[in-house]
């Protein structure tokens, strides 16, 4: 088993490796990590997370309430949005929260990534919806992404950044940085006129290999919520990148009504 210093080191070569690539600016980006049931490894808030070494990393319970922390280091500010990744999706043991610059600016313009443009971004992550906007360190950023999580394994904060979370530290980080990567590819082919998309039989074959390689995770191949009847795929559907909608009760009552009443007419 991997010591929990061992992972504690894992996450500050994240930190460094989140900075390095230019990921994060200045104390920017959180990393979490869950150990128990109970008990979570996060970065600590205010910190370049480019310098960070073991003594700086926080535990926390289930609930971001701290079980131990070095000094003056507090848990991540944002430590509520990687309570409710945990929660509301158990098989993930990682999250990681960045500011990569064309995701992120991608997430500014509210521009979902929802083009089927290179094989290995529709294989990884599919579409990437934006979760929308939410004041840093309150509930808004973890009830906005909430829709999300049940389809998507990264997801764009609009006007912030962007979010991955995965079965591993290393996988989450790596969706962090294929997300970027695409955002990066889908950025430049517009600036040359526009990508040629993959057609709809092409991404229907990577959807396959997709399955035929046991992928772990969340994918809107198989779950888009918004898929409709016919459509082969979930960047075709239609409403790609958006949230599931929600059904209205009181109106679909208010129409039964209205057609029961105009039947007994
Ligand atoms: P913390 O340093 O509190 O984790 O916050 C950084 C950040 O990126 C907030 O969005």
């Amino acid at each position: 088993m991997v010591s929990e210093y061992e992972i504690k080191k894992q996450i500050c070569d994240i930190g460094k490796r989140i900075y390095d690539r230019g990921m994060v600016a200045a104390n920017d980006g959180n990393i979490s990590v869950k150990i128990s049931d109970n008990e979570f490894l996060c970065t600590p808030t205010g910190v370049s997370k480019g310098f960070m070494t073991p003594e700086y990393i926080c535990k926390v319970d289930a609930n971001g309430n701290v079980i131990q922390a070095n000094g003056s280091f507090k848990p991540s500010s944002e430590i509520k949005m990687h309570m409710r990744v945990y929660k509301e999706r158990p098989d993930v043991k990682s999250v990681v929260h960045a500011h990569p610059v064309f995701a992120t600016s991608f997430a500014i313009a509210g521009i979902p990534l929802t083009q089927p443009i290179m094989p290995e971004a529709v294989i990884a992550l599919g579409c990437v919806p934006i979760a929308e906007y939410g004041t840093p360190t309150t509930e808004e950023i973890p009830n906005a992404v909430s829709k999300y999580l049940q389809y998507y394994d990264a997801v764009l904060l609009e006007n912030h950044g962007a979010l991955s979370y995965s079965d591993s530290l290393l996988a989450a980080y790596h969706k962090m940085e294929s997300l970027e990567f695409y955002a990066q590819l889908l950025f430049y082919a517009k600036q040359l006129g526009g990508p040629k998309e993959l057609s709809d039989a092409q991404v229907k074959r990577l959807y396959e290999i997709r399955k035929k390689f046991g992928m772990t995770g969340k994918h809107p191949a198989d779950l888009c919520p918004n898929n409709k009847d016919g459509k082969a795929s979930c960047h075709n559907c239609g409403s790609c990148g958006t949230a599931p909608k929600e059904i209205d009760n009181d109106l679909v009552e208010e129409i039964t009504k209205k057609v029961i009443a105009s039947l007994n007419k």
